[in-house]
């Protein structure tokens, strides 16, 4: 090892202490997360810029940056899930937030992606680790229809105001049809307002990130 790589190595490693300091619980999931990925040849990381994702722009997708982690397993604990209830993440990216649900007892675990790159990754993160209850589908989100299958929803922050109308359009309809409760699990929620203009759900608790914005979480009544 030459001089270089030995102070990037350093470098490396304090960085690696100080996040370590600031934020344990975090960067200890985020160890044993990678160490997880990299055993069973999957990876949810990386990032990728709205104009590459392959989305067409009119429906404002939002970049993809995986959103697992132990913020998310912490709300998914105080949700206290059952094995009746089931999840779809819209805008699912490579599956990070579907491997912490997958900690959960959840019947049926879905995500709908709509950048082809991402969804073959994250079926193929599927189909290595051979969950049967957890399903990958392809399509636009603002097209999904099947939302009475489903008691949870999960969103990271996918897409902008034109996609999030015509999703919230789709929820209300499933949720005239039948009536019950559904919990809405809005990371980054920058359309709450326009969750709550749905007159259907209303906020029960927020929850922090790893990052300035917060977790909210909405539920319908019966
Ligand atoms: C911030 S990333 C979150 C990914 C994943 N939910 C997570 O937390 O790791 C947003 C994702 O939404 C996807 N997306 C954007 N617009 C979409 C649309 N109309 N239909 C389906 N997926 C969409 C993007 O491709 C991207 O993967």
């Amino acid at each position: 090892m030459n001089n270089d790589d030995l102070k990037r190595k350093i470098k490396k490693g304090i960085a690696l202490f100080i996040r370590f300091i600031k934020n344990p619980a975090f960067v200890c999931d985020d160890f044993f997360q990678f160490e997880f990925e990299k055993k069973m040849g999957i990876t949810t990381r990386g990032f990728v810029k709205e104009s590459e994702l392959g989305i067409p722009l009119d429906l404002n997708p939002y970049h993809y940056v995986p959103g697992g982690n132990v913020y998310l397993k912490k709300v998914l604990k105080r949700l206290r899930i059952k094995e009746t209830d089931s999840i779809i993440d819209l805008g699912c990216g490579l599956g990070s937030p579907m491997l912490y649900m997958s900690k959960f007892p959840f019947k049926k675990i879905s995500g709908v992606e709509f950048s082809k790159e991402l969804y073959l990754g994250c079926k193929k993160n599927f189909e290595k680790l051979n969950y049967p209850h957890v399903s990958v589908l392809y399509g636009d989100a603002g097209d999904f229809n099947s939302f009475d299958e489903y008691n949870y929803i999960f969103m990271f922050n996918p897409f902008g105001l034109v996609t999030m109308k015509r999703v919230l359009e789709n929820i209300n309809q499933s949720y005239a049809q039948n009536p019950r409760i559904i919990t809405l699990i809005y990371k980054n929620p920058l359309y709450g307002k326009e969750v709550l203009e749905t007159e259907i759900f209303h906020k029960i608790s927020e929850y922090k990130t790893e990052s300035s914005f917060k977790f909210f979480v909405y539920r319908t009544n019966i």
